[in-house]
């Protein structure tokens, strides 16, 4: 039976088991239990949906059942309305939890009888989403075991396989891990999930681009100087020394969130909007990136050799900078410089293409307002669309300034609800559509342009903790003659 939803959305299937792997983890606790809530709260949860949590932790139902109740009520800044005890119990109905350990095969004997046993009582656990929020070292355990109980095969109902980034620690383990996972998995089974693609703002870009005819001729070498993207942090890695240091800025969200955030902004309009079509371009986009080992700077921000679970004399960076190209005759020339830290300045991630600045320009030569045109996707925060452009001061002299024309979220008059990505994501899992999950190859084009930046890996520089990243990364732009631009926080704040 088909079941219908609040909000327009109508899910294929009438109720299916989610199963976390890895509920008492990091993620789980962070993202994955929130937005469950949440989803819980529009109605967007089938009614005999099972959430069963899988962890090492010997629990009952009831304790998990308190876990999770604790979990919601922590300090949490992805999630900060609060939580209603009714819309808890809705949720707390459908969860289920069993211990057990990974590399255990008997485990997954267990949980299939479980989830055959909930089936015969009325709540359809054949439909299955197994949610990988566990150590990339247990995967493989996971895949094996689940294919052994025969876990892994649509026979009565879909299953679905999310997992999350990054997808190996470089080109090799990351083929190893797809060539994995298709062993005992389809294609159309494996959600390959980065949480940047399910944001609001980043899937904006596409219709931006491609449903406004104005600015989408303008996208390419003639017209644009070069393209800057920004992740910052304001914070540093909190407790997650363990997983960073062994991984690091570049990995962490350079392999995967910025990558992609480069190719929704460049990519060229896909023949239609589905899921093939959009991820081949991606994918043109990612393949096409030129790796430049010698334009790259890392850096690591003071004090981090005394964050937890870290080396005291660690060498992984905290930041990085990057200048690349896009090797196509539309981007010809077009230097992109990319850059991401933690303890930075502010906490702001944007995408900025700066166009060029005409030599005819009538008010050229003022001492103000000579600044060239910057399309913004902010993402986060002040989220929007901006353009910056001259105009005039108002008054009798002739002085010119920088202002804003902008499409803010937060202005809306609309009220719009902005679902968090992770919500976006699941209901897109549970809807069958991958648009906005990556392929195997769109992750393998994403290492082999990573890899040789890392191959030789330089020394990361000190920088201040609250700074911009250190000089070095300045003078990687500044050699060009360029600057990295400011994010501007005088657009769509309320
Ligand atoms: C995660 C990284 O993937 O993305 C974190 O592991 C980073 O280090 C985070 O802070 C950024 O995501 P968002 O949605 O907060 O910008």
């Amino acid at each position: 039976m088909t079941q219908g939803l609040k909000n327009g959305n109508v899910l294929p299937m009438d109720s299916f088991a989610l199963v976390i792997f890895g509920a008492t983890g990091n993620l789980a606790q962070k993202y994955l239990l929130q937005v469950l809530y949440d989803m819980a709260e529009k109605g967007l949860l089938p009614e005999k949906m099972s959430i069963i949590g899988v962890a090492r932790k010997v629990m009952n139902n009831d304790d998990f059942k308190k876990y999770v109740h604790e979990v919601l009520h922590r300090r949490n800044l992805h999630h900060t309305h609060p939580i209603k005890e009714e819309v808890f119990e809705d949720l707390a109905k459908r969860l289920h939890y069993i211990d057990g350990h990974l590399d255990n095969p008997e485990f997954y004997k267990r949980l299939n009888d479980f989830l055959n046993k909930l089936t015969k009582s009325g709540n359809n656990c054949d439909n299955r989403i197994y949610y990988l929020a566990t150590y990339p070292d247990l995967y493989s355990h996971v895949f094996e075991n689940l294919n052994s109980q025969k876990m892994n095969k649509q026979t009565n109902g879909f299953v679905r396989l999310m997992i999350e980034k990054p997808i190996g620690t470089n080109l090799q383990s990351a083929r190893a891990l797809n060539n994995l996972l298709l062993k005992y998995f389809s294609e159309d089974q494996i959600y390959r999930l980065d949480h940047y693609l399910g944001k609001e703002t980043i899937q904006n870009i596409l219709t931006f681009r491609f449903s406004n005819d104005i600015f989408e001729p303008m996208i390419n070498k003639d017209y644009i100087d070069h393209i800057q993207i920004t992740a910052s942090e304001d914070f540093g890695i909190g407790s997650r020394g363990g997983y960073y240091d062994a991984v690091g800025a570049l990995k962490d969200v350079g392999q995967n969130h910025q990558l992609q955030m480069l190719a929704f902004a460049t990519m060229d309009c896909p023949v239609e909007f589905s899921s093939k079509a959009v991820t081949t371009q991606r994918l043109k986009i990612l393949q096409s990136l030129q790796p430049l080992a010698q334009k790259t700077v890392f850096g690591q921000y003071e004090d981090y050799r005394l964050e937890k679970n870290v080396d005291p004399k660690s060498e992984i960076e905290t930041f990085y900078a990057i200048k690349t190209y896009i090797k196509s005759e539309r981007f010809k020339n077009v230097p992109i410089y990319i850059r991401a830290g933690k303890k930075l300045k502010q906490t702001v991630t944007e995408i900025s293409i700066v166009f060029k600045n005409p030599p005819s320009r009538l008010f050229h030569g003022l001492t103000s307002g000579d600044e060239p045109n910057v399309l913004i996707y902010r993402i986060q925060p002040n989220e929007g669309i901006v353009l910056k452009i001259v105009t005039k001061k108002p008054g009798h002299k002739l002085e010119l300034e920088d202002e804003y024309m902008q499409f803010c979220y937060k202005l809306d008059p609309h009220s719009h609800y902005i679902p968090d990505p992770y919500e976006r994501l699941l209901t897109d899992t549970i809807r069958g559509d991958k648009t906005f999950f990556n392929t195997a190859e769109e992750v393998e084009a994403q290492w082999s342009f990573i890899d040789p930046l890392i191959k030789d890996k330089p020394k990361a520089h000190s920088y201040k903790q609250g700074s911009w990243g250190p000089k070095e990364a300045d003078e990687l732009i500044e050699a060009d003659g360029r600057k990295w631009l400011e994010p501007s926080m005088d657009f769509c704040r309320i």
